[in-house]
């Protein structure tokens, strides 16, 4: 019997991200407020002689399928924990954009895990699976629990938040991607030409913002989109934002100034940019208005593609 099992996965925005002082470890500490959205990959796995990654989808050719991606890590840790062989193949039919800044790679890493979990009859507690999804990268284990959460440490420490609200996002995706790594080193860089230093005891510890929180936890639109707009330089390229890594994501990626605008001026409530980028998030009133945005990103010609999706979305689930 050859049978096979699939996982959705949901991407995410961050709708606070503090970034804190750049760690002895090499990570920084932050507050980092994830919020799924719906849009989703799919994982499939199914018995195989050994392991094996294929893709599908619009943006399949820029996404590795050495023992680089985290699918394939993912399985290798389980299978490694648990004694058997990681032979399986994993089938990723991939829409969250590639290296956007929505977590799309830990989306996968998170579905092969419980893909394989099911698949080997494992039987891994929830505790085993979100320690192997925080080896496996900080944002993984959010896509593994979904919806709303505060994530503290480098990211991986999550506690669940409260969300009162449907919110309708529209994403703005870029034509190639941005390397976290090179976002983080010029959030460092930028700090250090500001005089503040980036160390840890030179950055202050990153805080929740209180009214975010509550914004999140009321379904407050008009608070929540106050408060994705303050922090950081009003002044930066890209304006003021609760994502510490956005004005580090405009310096490398100059344009990108030009796509909040357009968002802004097609009817947007907030915009800014989607973790590390270079995808861009607006929030709308609704549905109508964020169709209306992502027509008016569309005319600017300042983004590839421009995709409408709610939040908040369940995290990784067994179809
Ligand atoms: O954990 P993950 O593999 O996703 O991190 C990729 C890179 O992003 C790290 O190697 C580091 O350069 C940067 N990072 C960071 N601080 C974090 C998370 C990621 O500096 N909290």
């Amino acid at each position: 019997m050859n049978r096979s099992v699939t996982v959705r996965v949901p991407a995410k925005v961050n709708v606070q991200l503090a970034v804190g002082g750049l760690r002895p470890d090499g990570f920084h500490d932050l507050a980092n407020v994830f919020l799924a959205v719906g849009l989703y990959d799919e994982v499939t796995a199914t018995p195989a002689e050994e392991l094996r990654i294929t893709v599908s989808g619009p943006d399949a050719g820029q996404v590795p399928l050495d023992r680089t991606n985290l699918a394939a890590r993912a399985a290798e840790l389980l299978a490694a924990r648990h004694g058997i062989a990681p032979d399986v193949h994993l089938h990723i039919a991939k829409d969250i954009p590639v290296a956007g800044g929505m977590a799309g790679g830990s989306a996968d890493g998170a579905g092969a895990l419980l893909a394989c979990d099911a698949l080997w009859g494992t039987g891994a507690s929830r505790a085993e699976l979100l320690d192997i999804c925080a080896e496996l990268g900080s944002d993984v284990p959010f896509s593994l629990v979904g919806g709303a959460a505060l994530g503290r440490g480098r990211g991986e420490l999550l506690t669940p938040l409260d969300v009162g609200a449907t919110f309708h996002w529209v994403f703005a995706v870029a034509d190639g991607g941005l390397s976290t790594p090179a976002v983080y080193r010029e959030c460092d860089r930028l700090r250090a030409v500001e005089g503040h230093g980036a160390g840890v005891d030179q950055v202050p510890a990153p805080e929740p913002s209180p009214a975010l929180l509550d914004a999140l936890a009321d379904g407050d639109l008009t608070t929540l989109a106050s408060a994705l707009t303050t922090g950081g330089m009003p002044t930066a390229p890209g304006g003021g934002s609760s994502n510490d890594l956005q004005a580090a994501a405009v310096s490398l990626r100059p344009s990108l100034a030009d796509t909040l605008a357009a968002g802004t001026k097609a009817g947007a409530l907030a915009s800014l940019v989607s973790g590390s980028g270079p995808t861009c998030a607006f929030l709308t009133r609704d549905e109508q208005a964020a169709r209306a945005v992502a027509e008016g990103l569309l005319a600017s010609g300042t983004c590839r593609t421009a995709r409408v999706a709610t939040s908040p979305a369940a995290g990784a689930t067994l179809l």
